[in-house]
Parts: structure tokens; sequence; C-alpha cells
């Protein structure tokens, strides 16, 4: 292989445990168009209070630095990436790495590197793409890296459609930019109120990182119902004209919101499960999953 290091794969830790991929890599490698490096990343623990601070001080950036980040520097990268939490753990999917060449968007925003997430198409999928690479998004914030979460952007003609039998769902530009990466202060986030987004006694602490999380368009359309310990997720009912784009954005961005969830619900010391077995939702509303609380 000539040009290594073309799109770089970040497997899964459940794929590396069932120690399958080299068989899988095998396969698909030729059907692939060369190119192409997949490389079985070492395990390690992400460090949850690490992304939990990230929550405060996150922001988008569009303006970026095209300099390519050092290799150790991906390297790092594609080990948090690869110990990521998935929502659903009966869902296959793959990070995988693209350079600026790999992506086409129409938005005129250009960054050195992208973070797509490859996925299984069934049942929580996209809830789940959101889950996963909201933790992506919070580690780079965490190691003064930009990053900015693209709905529009899609990989390029010359990726292969599918990976390993795994379909793009969505990506995340990152890089470097000389432009200031943090907010300082909560107050600078554009974000409803917590009694805009719940109507849960008791769980104004639990859903205020909830209420930071980013969403395509700002939209924010989730709503927290029910009790403390087992609060009702939904996602805010969207005309014909507005489901055609974000019908399935929404979804991607109440995983997002379930992310946030876990870190907050995981620093108060407590332990969250998740329930996808549906149940009523308020009016306008549709229900999403069920988030249990227990010490
Ligand atoms: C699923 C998703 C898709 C997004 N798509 C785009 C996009 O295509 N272009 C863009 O500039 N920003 C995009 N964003 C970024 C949002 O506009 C941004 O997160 C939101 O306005 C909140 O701002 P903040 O991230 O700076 O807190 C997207 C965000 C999400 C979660």
């Amino acid at each position: 292989m000539e040009k290594v290091n073309k799109y770089l794969r970040f497997l899964s830790p459940r794929k590396q445990h069932q120690n399958e991929e080299t068989e899988l890599y095998g396969q698909g490698m030729g059907k692939m168009k060369g190119d192409l490096e997949i490389i079985i990343w070492r395990l390690t623990v992400l460090k949850n209070p690490q992304l939990y601070n990230a929550i405060f001080h996150r922001k988008s950036i569009r303006k970026y630095d095209m300099t390519p980040l050092p290799t150790e520097t991906l390297a790092t990268l594609k080990d948090h990436a690869s110990s990521a939490k998935p929502l659903d753990e009966s869902i296959r999917y793959e990070f995988v790495h693209l350079y600026s060449a790999d992506v086409k968007n129409l938005l005129p925003i250009k960054a050195p590197h992208y973070i797509c997430v490859y996925s299984q198409i069934k049942g929580n999928y996209l809830m789940n793409a959101g889950f996963l690479l909201q933790q992506v998004d919070l580690y780079l914030s965490a190691n003064n890296l930009a990053s900015c979460w693209l709905g529009i952007a899609k990989p390029s003609k010359e990726v292969p459609k599918q990976i390993n039998g795994l379909e793009f769902v969505i990506m995340l530009a990152f890089g470097n930019t000389t432009e200031p990466i943090y907010r300082t202060n909560t107050s600078e986030f554009k974000r409803k109120s917590v009694s805009e987004i719940s109507c849960v006694a008791g769980a104004d602490s639990i859903l205020e990182p909830v209420r930071l999380a980013p969403s395509s368009s700002n939209t924010q359309p989730w709503f927290f119902s029910g009790e403390v310990e087992a609060m009702t997720v939904s996602r805010k009912k969207l005309n014909l004209l507005k489901a055609a784009f974000y019908g399935k954005m929404n979804q991607i961005d109440i995983g997002i919101a379930l992310c946030h969830f876990w870190l907050s619900v995981d620093h108060l010391g407590q332990v969250v499960r998740y329930s996808f077995e549906k149940d009523a939702a308020p009016n306008g509303y549709e229900f999403m999953v069920k988030a249990m609380i227990s010490q």
C-alpha cells in the first residue's frame, strides 16, 4: 500500500474484543479502492470528568488552520474514539477519519480533518451516532482542538459508499484554529432555560449540562417529563416541511443530549440506564427513550 492513512477506521471496542476485525478488514480491502489502512487501536478508558467539564466551555468552530495535526495527536484521538461508549450496544458502527479532499460540503467550512460515524441502519442508529460522536466532540474540546458538527457535509464520491457494510451517518470537522475555542461562562450559550425543556421537579442540576448540548441549527428539540428517577425523553414533533431535513438530525440531537445526560448522572455518582420501550409523551412531542437513574 503506497498511500497509507487515507481512510482511517477507528474500530469499536466490541469488535476488538471479538477479534473479528482482521478477517473483516481482509474482505473489505479487496472491495475498496486501495489507499486504505485500517488500524486496530489500543483500548483505553475515556475520562468522564474531563468530558463533563468540556460541556460548560465547548463551542462550534467554523474556521480552521489547514495544517494537518501531528500523527501522535491523531493516534491519541483514535485511542479515545475506539473506547467510546455506545447508547445501543446491538448496533454495529465504526468511526472513520477523512481528510479535507475526501469531504463535500455545501457550506464553506473547510477543516484539515473529519471524523465520521458509519453505522448499521437499524433502530436507534441516529441517536446512537449522536451519543458516540458527542464523546469525540467533548474530547476534542477538552484537548484544545476545534470542532463542528456538520449535518450537510458528505464523504466525496471517491470514498466507498459503504465501509464494511456500514453506511455514513454524520461527521464532525476538527483541527487547530486561531479563534478562541472556549466559552468562559455558560451565559454565552444561546440555549433554552431548564424550565423550557423540562417539567420534572427537582431535576434542574441534572439537566443543566443537557440544556447546553449542541443541536442542528440550535433547535434543542428535547423535552424531559416524569420523575427524576424515571424521566421520559421526547423530541418535538415537526411539520412535514421541517421533517424533511430535521427529522433525522433531531434524532442525532437527542443522542447528543443523552450523552450529556449520562455524563451529568455519572458526575453525580449515579448510573443511568436507557430503555427504548415505547411509552407516552407530552402533547406535541414524540417519545424517544426513558432514562432510569439509580445509585
Ligand atoms: C447534528 C448537528 C448538525 C449540525 N450541522 C451543522 C452544519 O451543517 N453547519 C454548521 O455550521 N453547524 C452545524 N451544527 C452546529 C450547530 O449549529 C451548533 O451546534 C449550534 O448552533 C449550537 O452552537 P454551539 O455548538 O456553538 O454551542 C450542527 C450541529 C449538530 C448537533
